[in-house]
């Protein structure tokens, strides 16, 4: 089975018909059902699958095999109305080429393993990667369970109601330890200047990420006087709209002239009533760029207080293991920086070496229902897989 087949097996999971984009946030029902299509791929592989600690899911191939662990995979959860691949090519790609080295009769001298980390978008609860952050420490239990969705649900509660123990949360350094390397494949997800690629994966079906740019997100509140909107002069308002587009500008203008990316993409108002002035507005802004002062420079300026609700160093991937995958990839593989974060990121930081196979998406456009990449352009990022686990798995 290709990738793309398996992922029209998931293709209607989560999808919105109106606007053809996914919603598939974390421990929902359609992660749930996501998970299940996880667990359906692996059996039919004969693969043994298991629930981490942290709610991450791993499909074991030759598990008592000596050795370190060779990890594929990625993650199935996206941001709202988001697009196919984020994610789920990763862990497809992963499962097709397990499928292709099998009907091969390969057989891997080395454990090998596919995962799907969960919450990795944070686009429910806010932080992104919660499942390999709390697989390495990097986010704390105690404050992930803490961590409430829109409408209040806790994480605690929401991993519970998806048949978790919330209890159990927390760093997983013997499954870290016996990691040998993870190896990420993700669709491209915009155009950035490469080495000798100005337009990203242009005229090549793959490329490797050299290294995830630093990136952050903060929230903003602006308090101000609920009232009748019909009824209070605008000379009595107090109204956090007003300083709300005034931050809006602020933060597309301190980006340009800082030469990095900043968005605000999601506001929240309260009572977000037609007929009333306001009481709160609340701002999240994602910033990120190749230079971490820079990035930082666009928060320190915007004159209001920002909560720093998560924060990715810059984080480059492993020289030697990324030299190695373009060697056995044969091809040429163009080398570009990404500006997404990744699963890969969180363990390239716990000291996991790390790599990116990217696979090119034509327009670049991610994180949105256009999001695509070309069956032959997955089938080369398959291809790629068998050709790493022969290698390093023979
Ligand atoms: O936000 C990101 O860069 C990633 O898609 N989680
Ligand atoms: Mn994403
Ligand atoms: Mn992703």
């Amino acid at each position: 089975m290709s990738a793309t087949g398996l992922l029209d097996e998931l293709a209607g999971i989560g999808r919105n018909p109106t606007s053809g984009g996914y919603d598939r946030l974390a421990w929902t029902g359609v992660d749930a059902e996501c998970r299940q299509w996880f667990e359906q791929c692996a059996e039919a592989l004969g693969l043994e699958v298991e629930v981490d600690r942290n709610g991450n899911l791993w499909a074991w191939w030759n598990e008592s095999a000596p050795g370190s662990v060779l990890l594929l995979g990625s993650h199935l959860d996206s941001v709202p109305s988001g697009g196919a691949f984020d994610g789920p090519l990763g862990i497809a790609s992963a499962f097709a080429a397990i499928g292709d080295l099998q009907r091969d009769g390969f057989v891997p001298s080395r454990p090998v393993a596919v995962v799907a980390f969960a919450d990795e978008e944070g686009a429910r609860f806010g932080v992104a990667c919660a499942g390999s952050r709390l697989m390495t420490g990097a986010l704390a239990p105690s404050t992930a369970l803490a961590l409430t969705d829109a409408s209040g649900v806790t994480m605690a509660e929401a991993m519970r109601a998806a048949g978790l123990r919330p209890e159990t949360l927390g760093p997983d350094e013997a499954r870290l330890r016996r990691i040998g390397e993870f190896i990420e494949l993700h669709v491209e997800q915009g155009h950035l200047p490469g080495e000798g690629h100005q337009l990203g994966l242009a005229d090549a079906p793959l490329g490797l990420a050299t290294e995830i740019w630093p990136h952050g997100r903060w929230r903003v509140d602006i308090r101000g006087s609920q009232n009748h909107a019909g009824t209070t002069p605008l000379a009595d308002r107090d109204d956090p709209m007003i300083g709300l587009a005034r931050l809006i500008l602020s933060v597309r203008e301190r980006a340009e002239l800082a030469g990095v990316l900043a968005t605000v993409g999601k506001v929240r108002v309260h009572p977000g009533a037609v007929n009333a002035v306001p009481g709160l507005a609340s701002a999240w802004i994602d910033a990120r760029g190749a230079d971490e002062s820079r990035v930082r420079e666009v928060i320190a300026g915007i004159g209001v207080d920002a909560v720093e609700e998560s924060w990715t160093a810059s984080t480059p991937f492993d020289t030697v293991l990324t030299a190695a995958l373009a060697a056995t990839i044969g091809h040429p593989v163009p080398l570009l920086p990404s500006g997404a974060g990744h699963d890969a990121g969180v363990l390239a930081l716990a000291g996991v070496p790390t790599a990116m196979v990217l696979v090119r998406n034509p327009s670049g456009i991610s994180h949105a229902p256009e999001e695509y990449a070309e069956p032959d352009d997955c089938d080369r990022g398959v291809e790629a897989l068998v050709a790493i686990l022969r290698a390093r798995a023979s």
